[in-house]
């Protein structure tokens, strides 16, 4: 059933993705120019792949006519562990257009050395815990189960605090990306779904300066940067065709990736005693580490 998690390398790895995951490890190899988005399932995945894919492709088509447009953002970037499952299919990447960009929600120590050793990029997106865990909560209960109940927000919750949940536990998660950011900046970017809800335009820059790919000044006087914030804003990309139609990973409506979108929603949905919880985690497991959440878009 769709809630087994099986212990892999230390992490809560879901059993629809445990294969996927090991064939990624094991056969994927990386080409210097490779873009990976890496995060924890329900960070701001989606959003990061437009935004990827709209900054690399900028120059090859007016952004009317991206791909990403009719094809959303799970057709132009495919998971490494839920679109590839097979070994051929990961040698059929090869023929992919350069840069290629791929999403992954694989915990950094467990990335292909190819990955880790390559000029490869890695962008990783991480988001406050408690809308994260809200946004999950949400999203796997409209995903119909056979044979299987869904799991109450109280119990999702306490396994959620135990670290008991898809790539979880969620400290860990960030920890591995968050320490190699700090090791090797030029390698790993660490980005927060807050920063940029709050600061759009020059988080974008700072992507599009990381990836080797810094706007001009004309472009920048074209005012481009807004319109791929634009493009990929919330309201932009639930409107798609390719939201409303199509499908994403594991054959989930496109739709389901796009909820609410804001930052401090899971505060409508967790009792005081629940947030204290999570912030007390937080606090535990991430101190001294230098990594810090704001919990509503208050702050
Ligand atoms: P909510 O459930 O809080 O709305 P992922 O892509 O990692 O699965 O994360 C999904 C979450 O990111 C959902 O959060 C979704 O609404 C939000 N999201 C997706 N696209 C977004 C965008 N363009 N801007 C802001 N949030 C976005």
């Amino acid at each position: 059933g769709g809630n087994l998690l099986y212990l892999y390398q230390g992490f809560w790895c879901p059993q629809v993705s445990i294969k996927g995951m090991m064939l990624f490890q094991q056969h994927f190899k990386a080409q210097e120019t490779d873009l990976i988005l890496a995060s924890i399932p329900k960070s701001g995945t989606t959003w990061l792949k437009a935004l990827t894919y709209t900054i690399v492709n900028r120059s090859h088509h007016s952004l009317e006519k991206s791909p990403l447009l009719t094809n959303g953002p799970h057709g132009v970037v495919p998971f490494l562990e839920f679109d590839i499952s097979s070994r051929n299919q990961f040698l059929e990447q090869d023929k992919l257009p350069e840069p290629r960009i791929f999403g992954t929600h694989s915990p950094y120590t467990a990335l292909p050395c190819s990955v880790k050793d390559s000029a490869a990029k890695i962008v990783y997106v991480c988001r406050n815990p408690l809308d994260m865990f809200i946004s999950y909560w949400k999203f796997s209960v409209n995903i119909p189960k056979e044979n299987e109940k869904h799991l109450s927000l109280g119990d999702a919750f306490d396994k959620f605090c135990q670290g008991l949940h898809g790539y979880g536990p969620f400290w860990d998660h960030l920890l591995g990306y968050w320490k190699a950011s700090l090791e090797r900046p030029d390698k790993v970017l660490f980005l927060k779904y807050e920063d940029i809800k709050k600061n759009n335009v020059p988080c974008i820059k700072k992507l599009a300066n990381f990836l080797g790919l810094p706007f001009s000044v004309e472009e920048e006087e074209q005012g481009l940067i807004e319109e791929i914030s634009r493009l990929c804003s919330f309201e932009s990309m639930k409107n798609y065709e390719a939201t409303m139609t199509g499908t994403g990973p594991l054959g989930i409506p496109a739709s389901a990736f796009l909820r609410k979108g804001q930052v401090g929603d899971s505060l409508n949905y967790l009792t005081p005693s629940m947030v204290s919880r999570v912030e007390n985690l937080i606090q535990e497991k991430l101190q001294d580490s230098g990594l810090s959440f704001c919990r509503s878009s208050a702050f």
